[in-house]
């Protein structure tokens, strides 16, 4: 099994250029299967949850070509339309198939997602919508069967919670359905809009994007077409974090001025962060030299929220502070799981149901510790950067899913860490 290995206390400095959005890749990857034509797709981030994605694909009968500068798609008609439990079980996101799979061929059985070390994760919302367009669904030997009589319908859904995944879904099921669909109080994170852009690129009509009132005029069929996926928040939002532990001052390029903004945004109660934007508006230099001294109330929320995918990082990085932080979790119902890692390592934190209590301490210690997810896996990274001496992270397969070149991308900003 494969480890990382952390000499902490060192302050960062360097540049990291940021990859591809994993959380926008995957739902892209999945829209795929909605067109018989070739699509070209760049910026794909070099995962083993977009390899996973592929595989999917590839058990669906889609045919993948992939270059290191881009990866080549060409869907064609499934012998099943299943997604079968081994593929699932490995990741949720594969459940993002469901949609395009209906939409195009009437049908798909997918394996239910099941829950996850964070939580529960029910889809009771994706499935609520979709049969608002027509789809019968049987659930059978942890399986969800869905069948359509011809083609999906248009119709006005108002989703009871802006849930990504089940917005996801229903966006790109509407574009092959007959008749217009309008949903309501949808998600809009920047990856809900960036699925969009790439639908409208490949043929499809979609008004709205950006807002919680999308507009989708179904169409026969989508053409093939040519996109680049949007850069990942979620990552440059980590490092960001990981300065604010370390100190030092890092510049992150390959991103976009939305980005840049919404980043500047969910940390603007951190005063000791100083953010430096380029002229050309892709690059952010992230700079922290002093502790924190203020107490800090962060509450995770739906986007422009601050995302429930870095309140991991943020609670290592306010180990270490002259300060109390207090997060509250809204998203999730168990993102805890790194909590009791980061007190092996002398970590102050204190849980009262969704809400964590963190006691800034003066510093923190090295030591052998295990990921339980994807960003917990990351702020066991954040927190070995941080901590006086060794620190061993196990079952780092969690990492690999969803950052790419992590040590590398760390190492090249003076950081004493390596895989072994
Ligand atoms: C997406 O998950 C992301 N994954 C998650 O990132 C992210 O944390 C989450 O959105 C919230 O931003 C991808 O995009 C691949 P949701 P998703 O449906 O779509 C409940 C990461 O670390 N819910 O918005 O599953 C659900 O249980 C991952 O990159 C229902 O109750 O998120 C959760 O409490 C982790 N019924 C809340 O909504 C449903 O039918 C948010 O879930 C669907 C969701």
């Amino acid at each position: 099994m494969e480890k990382i290995i952390i000499s902490g206390g060192k302050t960062l400095s360097g540049k990291i250029r940021i990859s591809g959005s994993k959380n926008s890749a995957l739902p892209i990857l999945a829209a795929t299967l909605l067109s018989k034509n070739k699509i070209i797709l760049k910026n794909i981030p070099n995962l083993s949850d977009s390899q996973s994605m592929l595989k999917l694909l590839e058990s669906l009968n889609s045919t993948i070509l992939q270059t290191k500068e881009f990866i080549k798609i060409k869907s064609g008609q499934p012998e099943s339309c299943v997604a079968s439990y081994n593929l699932v079980r490995k990741m949720r996101a594969s459940f993002l198939v469901l949609g395009p799979l209906l939409a195009r061929y009437s049908y798909a059985k997918v394996s239910l997602p099941g829950g996850c070390a964070i939580g529960a994760r029910p889809i009771n919302i994706h499935l609520e919508c979709l049969k608002k367009m027509g789809v019968n669904f049987e659930i059978k030997d942890g399986y969800v069967i869905g069948k359509v009589e011809g083609l999906l319908k248009g119709a006005e859904i108002k989703m009871p919670f802006s849930s990504v995944g089940a917005t996801e879904n229903i966006l790109m099921a509407a574009t092959l359905a007959n008749g217009q669909t309008v949903i309501k109080n949808a998600a809009i994170e920047p990856e809900i809009s960036d699925l969009a852009n790439f639908l409208n690129a490949i043929g499809a009509e979609i008004y709205g994007i950006g807002s919680r009132t999308l507009k989708i005029i179904g169409k026969k069929k989508l053409i093939g077409g040519k996109f680049s996926v949007m850069p990942d928040r979620i990552e440059a939002g980590t490092y960001i974090l990981a300065v604010l532990g370390c100190k030092g001052k890092i510049k992150l390029t390959n991103l976009n001025i939305d980005l840049i903004k919404h980043l500047i945004n969910i940390f603007s109660s951190i005063s000791e962060l100083h953010f430096k934007i380029s002229k050309d508006k892709t690059m952010l230099e992230v700079l922290c030299m002093k502790r924190v001294k203020k107490n800090l109330k962060i509450k995770t929320d739906i986007f422009p929220g601050f995302p429930t995918d870095l309140q991991a990082q943020l609670m290592a990085a306010m180990s270490i502070s002259d300060c109390k932080t207090k997060i509250e979790e809204t998203i999730f119902e168990n993102r805890f799981m790194h909590v009791q890692e980061l007190i092996r390592m002398g970590a102050d934190i204190s849980l009262k149901g969704s809400n964590a209590i963190i006691v800034g301490k003066k510093k923190l210690n090295g030591a052998e510790v295990m990921a339980t997810d994807l960003r917990a896996s990351s702020s066991l990274i954040i927190a070995g950067l941080m901590a006086d001496g060794l620190t061993t992270i196990n079952r780092i397969y969690h990492l690999d899913r969803g950052y790419e070149n992590l040590v590398e991308k760390l190492s090249s900003c003076c950081a004493e860490i390596k895989r072994i």
